[in-house]
């Protein structure tokens, strides 16, 4: 079984008495209200998806990820995780040792322990992370909405958020690695995905599954941006796709509680610790993974692997070119397996996706297996309907 990033599964989940007592604990500490994408940040760093992390970066840290793409101990790490509140709540807080971490309604989740509280520079930070300060994109627009201190030290959660939803698929780090290894999976291949599943994804995960084991379907289950498709319709497509076109004992469908950040080539990293860090020894990465409008090269994603030495990630990346539907193939194919011309080929992407719903329009087979076109287009009817009823 691979390694997780660091060496050691972290957990920083409390249960039972020692719950009950920290619990008791926080209600009398100073309270820090997360939002839910640092609640999403919480839920990965208790179940050790953010293996080494214990909790939210200290400046250390976040100076070197920002600056090197490295944690302050040298191991690589793209992308900030941080807990950034305004600067009178940092100044309530800077003789603190410890604070309670509650979710947008108030309840109580975590005590986090106050080991740095620091000024930060949210531009700065969007242009090494984003490329970009522009508020058209989503992540530097979450940056910039932000308090511009943070606070920084190891948490204990005693209460899981989002525990209740989706159970069957919330799946730690700790159960997917016994899974593999129950089905004797030595190889895995993990795929990350915020959009729904059509073909040119069908196809370079089956393409994956020609050469490993095992694949692990993540879906991402914290915030996305609103244009997105919401998790239950994308898990319903996944759904209907294995049920009729996957081997059974071959792929496991499971949540990857983390957001979205958009941050293209640093997420393609940030990506791949994770899913190391859930047991995956593989990882795709296809055309413009985690990337949005064009902010980053259809490829910088898989360029900026080669910035790490080999074996540093101590995770294989798989490359996949843009794919796409030849009809003259009548498949799948790209630019490496298809000599046919632009005129005979379907190109294929989640915001195409997204438009021919939105324009009312019915998804080919080309683009989505029928099976999946029919649950998004009863989602989007639905949708349309609820919409309708609110006017
Ligand atoms: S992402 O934001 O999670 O990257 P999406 O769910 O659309 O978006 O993509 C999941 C994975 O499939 C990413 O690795 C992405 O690069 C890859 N991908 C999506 N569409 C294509 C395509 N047409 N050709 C090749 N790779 C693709």
């Amino acid at each position: 079984m691979i390694e997780p990033h660091g060496g050691l599964l972290i957990n920083r989940l409390v249960s039972g008495e020692k719950a009950a007592v920290l619990e008791a604990e926080a209600r009398a500490l100073p309270v820090i209200q997360l939002n839910p994408f640092e609640v999403s940040d919480l839920e990965m760093l208790a179940i050790g998806a953010f293996s080494p992390l214990e909790g939210y970066m200290t400046s250390a840290d976040y100076t070197r990820v920002i600056n090197d793409k490295r944690l302050a101990n040298g191991l690589p790490w793209t992308l900030p995780i941080t807990l950034a509140v305004s600067k009178e709540k940092a100044e309530s807080l800077k003789h603190a040792s410890c604070a309670a971490l509650a979710d947008a309604s108030g309840a109580l989740l975590a005590v986090l322990e106050i080991h740095d509280v620091f000024h930060y520079d949210r531009e700065a930070e969007s242009v090494a992370v984003f490329r970009t300060a522009n508020s058209d994109h989503p992540g530097a627009r979450y940056v910039a909405s932000r308090g511009d201190w943070i606070i920084g030290g190891p948490v204990e959660v005693f209460r899981r958020p989002n525990s209740e939803a989706h159970p069957k698929y919330r799946l730690d780090p700790a159960d997917t690695r016994r899974i593999f290894v129950e089905r004797g999976w030595n190889t895995v291949v993990g795929f990350q995905t915020r959009n729904p599943v059509h073909r040119a994804h069908e196809y370079i995960q089956k393409a994956a599954l020609e050469i490993v084991d095992g694949l692990l379907l993540h879906p991402i289950a914290g915030e996305t941006k609103s244009d997105d498709i919401s998790l239950d319709v994308r898990l319903r497509c996944y759904e209907v796709l294995l049920e009729n076109y996957y081997p059974h004992d071959r792929a496991l469908l499971a949540l990857n509680p983390a957001s979205m950040r958009y941050a293209g080539p640093r997420e393609a990293i940030f990506h791949a610790l994770i899913r190391k860090n859930f047991g995956c020894t593989h990882f795709i990465v296809g055309r413009d993974h985690a990337g949005v409008g064009n902010y980053y090269g259809p490829y910088d994603a898989q360029k900026i692997f080669s910035e790490f030495e080999v074996g540093e990630l101590g995770i294989t990346p798989l490359f996949f070119e843009h794919t796409f539907y030849c009809r003259k193939c009548a498949g799948m194919a790209s630019e490496k397996t298809c000599g046919h011309g632009k005129e005979s080929r379907v190109m294929l992407s989640g915001t195409q996706v997204r438009n021919v719903l939105r324009e009312g329009g019915q998804l080919p087979p080309e683009f989505t297996r029928p099976e999946v076109a029919a649950v998004l287009h009863q989602a989007f009817n639905q949708q349309q309907l609820q919409q309708g009823a609110a006017c």
